[in-house]
Order: structure tokens, then C-alpha cells, then sequence
């Protein structure tokens, strides 16, 4: 069953089309992939999608809400991470929680033990009472996930969720990201350079290139698409998006952004 889907979704800015005329679904309880290079217009079909930027045409709904028109039914249902930062350095990470559980209208009875059952399933429950800027970037991101899922969203966006981690903190989060699926039954909307995790976890991968949509599918269906031996998703993506793993651009800039310890320090 479908849980979200976009139709012709479109936007520009000016003479820019970020994304373009994107129609694809989400069925309830995926861990679904948006995969492409950087400026390919994923982080604004998120925007779109968590209602935080209008499409200048075509429609998006969750759990059958349209974004623009019932947007606060919308909200209701959502968690999101953003690529940008949030989670403040300065507050413990029981702060910081404490600010989202208000913010998402959280009875104040349930406030503590929705804190406590978030900080444990994400493992920060022995750092909940350290600044947030002495976590590591891993931490950090776990936190903002933590954040995110205290009024049980339905379906979660996680924009770039492992960019800038080393393997080990990567693979936490992931781990954690597959666990809110199975035990809460969240469904996941990511975005992530990461083909090998995204072949690993996603079960369905969405490439986009220059704002469109080149390609949807399961990961091993895209893979034997390209009708080779041992082909892995990096082949899947350098095909549909004309080489932009192998020139390094993605990688690299991905490696650059997101210096979470520098920023917070
Ligand atoms: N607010 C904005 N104003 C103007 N251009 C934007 C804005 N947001 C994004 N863009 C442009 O839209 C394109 C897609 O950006 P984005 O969705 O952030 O891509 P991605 O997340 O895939 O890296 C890029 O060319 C970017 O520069
Ligand atoms: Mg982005």
C-alpha cells in the first residue's frame, strides 16, 4: 500500500528546474532510496515532501494528505532530518530532545518516558546528560534521529543520514534505521551517496539526474538490468547518471560537507 506519492512533481527556481516532473510512490513500511549526485534535486524533493517548500507544480501527498492543502495532517505524520544540523551543541542531548517533545506537542506526562524510550533505542542513553558538542558525528546524527522519531512518525526523511561519518558511526545509524523499521514499522525516506548501503538497505532505490527521474527499482533488479557480471549499484548509478561516481564529484563533496564536530566546536 502506498503511503506517499508525488505526481509531476516540479520545481524551479527561476530559471532552474531542481526537479522535474518526479512521479513515483512509497509503499508503507519501505526503506526507500532517493539516490543521485549532488544538485540533483533531492534535498528539495524532501523539502516538498515534508511541506517546508510548495512545488511550483504537481502534487505530493502522505498517508493520503496533500502537502500543500492539509499540510498540518501532513506534519503530523512526519519525521525529519535535514542535511543541515539540528541538534544544539551547547545543550545536553536530553535537552535537546526536551525541545523537540514540546515542539511536537507531546503531553508533558509522556515527555520524560517518550525521551527515555527514544535516547535507548538509538544507544545514547549513557551520553544523554553530555553537551552535544563533545558527541561524536555518529552520535550526533543518532540524536537528530532520536529528535525526529519521538512522536512516532508513520514515515521518517533522513536527508544524507551517514555523509561525513566513518564506517563505524555509518553502520550504526543504519542499524538503527533498519530497527525503527521493523519495530515501529516507520517507513523510511532517505537520501544517500552511499550505493553499497543503499543496496544493502533500500528496498527500492529512486536515481535522479538533473532533477528527473532516470530510473526506480529494486536494487538487484537495477543491477541485472545492466545485463553484466558482478555489476554493483555504483555501475547502476554511473549508468543512469553519466559518470558522476567515477569523476569523484559526489564522493568528494560528500566527504567535505557536513563537518559536524568542526561546526559545533
Ligand atoms: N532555495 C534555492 N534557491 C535556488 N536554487 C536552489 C535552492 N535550493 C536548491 N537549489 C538548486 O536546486 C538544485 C537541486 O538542489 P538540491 O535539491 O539541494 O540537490 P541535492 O540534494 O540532490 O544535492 C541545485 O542546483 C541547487 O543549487
Ligand atoms: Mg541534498
Amino acid at each position: 500500500m502506498a503511503i506517499l506519492t508525488t505526481e509531476h512533481l516540479t520545481r524551479r527556481f527561476k530559471e532552474l528546474t531542481a526537479v522535474d516532473d518526479l512521479t513515483i510512490s512509497v509503499n508503507q513500511g519501505e526503506i526507500f532510496g532517493l539516490l543521485g549526485p549532488n544538485g540533483a534535486g533531492k534535498s528539495t524533493v524532501i523539502k516538498m515532501i515534508t511541506t517546508l517548500l510548495p512545488p511550483t507544480s504537481g502534487c505530493a501527498s502522505v498517508g493520503g494528505f496533500d502537502v500543500v492543502h492539509n499540510a498540518s495532517n501532513v506534519r503530523r505524520l512526519i519525521g525529519y532530518v535535514p542535511q543541515i544540523l539540528s541538534a544544539d551543541g551547547t545543550l545536553t542531548g536530553r535537552e535537546n530532545l526536551m525541545i523537540f517533545a514540546k515542539l511536537y506537542d507531546i503531553p508533558k506526562s509522556e515527555r520524560a518516558p517518550r525521551i527515555d524510550e527514544s535516547l535507548e533505542f538509538m544507544g545514547l542513553t549513557d551520553a544523554c546528560n553530555k553537551l552535544v558538542k563533545n558527541y561524536s558525528g555518529g552520535m550526533i546524527r543518532r540524536l537528530e534521529i532520536a529528535q525526529a522519531m519521538l512522536h512516532h512518525p508513520k514515515v521518517l526523511f533522513l536527508d544524507e543520514p551517514t555523509i561525513g561519518l566513518d564506517p563505524v558511526g555509518r553502520k550504526a545509524v543504519w542499524d538503527h534505521i533498519q530497527k525503527m523499521c521493523s519495530d515501529f514499522d516507520t517507513t523510511i525516506f532517505l537520501t544517500t551517496h552511499y550505493m553499497e548501503e543503499a543496496d544493502k538497505l533500500c528496498s527500492r532505490v529512486a536515481i535522479m539526474h538533473l532533477g528527473k527521474l532516470a530510473v526506480i527499482g529494486v536494487p538487484a533488479d537495477l543491477k541485472a538490468s545492466l545485463n553484466k557480471e558482478n555489476v554493483t549499484l555504483d555501475d547502476v548509478f554511473v549508468y543512469y547518471t553519466g559518470g558522476d561516481l567515477e569523476s569523484g564529484g559526489s564522493y568528494r563533496e560528500a566527504s567535505m560537507t557536513r563537518q559536524t564536530a568542526r561546526r559545533l566546536g
